[in-house]
């Protein structure tokens, strides 16, 4: 489903002109589409319906409160890296008991907050993280469920900066290291080791990596159980990817789900899995009006009022995000145009396109898939106060997080 439409040369989303919300409100700003988050959330959910896996979505990817409640009413859990993440979770009504605790450095005050909400995983990635949690279930009188990711040693075949699954990566324990962990404590009063997970990188396209995944954890899980040691959830992390142009093809999130149902008939595990970038992406533009178009000997540079700190993507990854006109105009620009941002780096600058709609300064366009990823990575670089995030409600829009007041940041 595609809600990004337009109608003679106006962009609309949804049933929304993007020109009429872009006037009323300064920009840049993120608009969403709620309807969009839950065709994403239902298809996920109906893709997977032969294993009814636990979905939590991958906070870090949006942390809107508005749009987590959304996800909530659908029936989503939480994957949460931080104390602040896991206290949004909560604040949006998400069920301690559907939330998991990843990441490689949570703090005596993170393990401690997260063993008090009585979460339903702590997804541990060190012995000595796991140490401290046997110190703080022993202190609290206790006994805490948790869980150990997986270093599977497999490559994602994804951008090297967002991959997270080779042995050189800090995350995850080695096959090894797992096996006698478990064993150690298969006795332990104070923890319970009920589940394994991995995530092997994000913005993965193919499903053989995915499935050199399963294998390792099948062969790891029959391993297992020679050593009468069960497993009951088996979190497969996120990373779907999605296309970020509509030349590139889509995940086959269907192939994925017979992969997953055939491994566990013999495993039988209650199957999680953290999508974030796949739930979020298509559901928000990122809307800007043209400062200037300056002309230089081989191209027009168009100067956005969007910047890096409003969609770190492009800089920190190289990513590419489609850049669309809110009013295409007829005639077209005859050279090539390089969309940049206002800051003083060179790596502010976005996408470059030939036979582009003309632009006039004033003028409004979007970048395209930017739920994901966007507004959750922006920051206050050059005193920039952080983009409003606005929600389209019917014929009419709501503000579901008003942008930064510049006051508030010279205080
Ligand atoms: N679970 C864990 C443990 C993760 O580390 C991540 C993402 C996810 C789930 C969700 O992955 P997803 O389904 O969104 O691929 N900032 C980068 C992406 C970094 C992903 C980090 N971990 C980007 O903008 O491409």
């Amino acid at each position: 489903m595609n809600l990004i439409k337009y109608r003679g040369n106006d962009l609309y989303f949804e049933n929304v002109s993007v020109k009429k919300i872009a006037k009323k409100n300064i920009t840049p700003f993120y608009l969403y589409s709620f309807e969009q988050l839950e065709y994403n959330f239902n298809f996920f959910h109906k893709s997977f319906k032969s294993i009814n896996p636990l979905i939590c979505f991958a906070v870090k990817s949006n942390t809107n409160l508005f749009f987590l409640k959304k996800l909530k009413k659908l029936g989503s859990g939480a994957d949460v890296v931080s104390i602040g993440e896991l206290q949004l979770a909560l604040k949006a009504g998400i069920n301690a008991q559907k939330i998991v605790f990843s990441g490689v450095g949570k703090t005596k005050e993170e393990l401690s907050y997260a063993v008090s909400k009585k979460i339903l995983l702590i997804n541990t990635e060190s012995e000595n993280e796991i140490n401290e949690i046997i110190k703080i279930a022993r202190s609290k009188k206790k006994i805490v469920t948790i869980g150990i990711r997986l270093n599977p040693n497999i490559s994602a075949k994804t951008n090297k900066k967002i991959s997270t699954g080779k042995k050189s990566d800090k995350f995850g324990i080695s096959l090894d290291r797992c096996f006698k962990i478990l064993k150690k404590n298969s006795n332990n009063k104070n923890i319970k080791i009920e589940g394994l997970s991995v995530h092997i990188g994000s913005q993965i396209k193919e499903l053989a990596p995915f499935k050199k995944t399963l294998d390792v954890i099948n062969k790891f899980l029959l391993k297992l159980k020679n050593e009468g040691i069960t497993i009951s959830y088996l979190d497969l992390g996120g990373g779907m990817g999605i296309p970020y142009s509509a030349l590139e093809t889509e995940f086959d999130l269907k192939k994925y789900a017979n992969l997953v149902h055939a491994f566990n008939k013999n495993h039988k595990c209650k199957i999680i899995f953290e999508p974030g970038r796949y739930m979020s992406a298509n559901t928000a533009l990122l809307v800007s009006k043209v400062t200037y178009v300056k002309e230089i000997q081989d191209r027009n540079f168009v100067i956005l009022d969007a910047a890096m700190n409003d969609l770190m993507r492009p800089a920190l990854y190289g990513a590419k995000h489609d850049i669309l006109p809110i009013q295409k105009d007829k005639k077209k620009f005859n050279r090539k145009i390089e969309f940049v941002g206002p800051i003083c780096e060179s790596t502010d600058k976005f996408i470059t396109y030939n036979n582009y709609p003309r632009l006039k300064e004033g003028g409004y366009v979007c970048f395209t898939n930017v739920g994901a990823y966007g507004r959750s990575l922006s920051s206050n670089y050059n005193v920039r106060p952080l983009a409003a995030e606005i929600a389209i409600n019917k014929k009419s829009y709501t503000i579901i997080r008003p942008r930064q007041k510049l006051k508030d940041l010279i205080k």
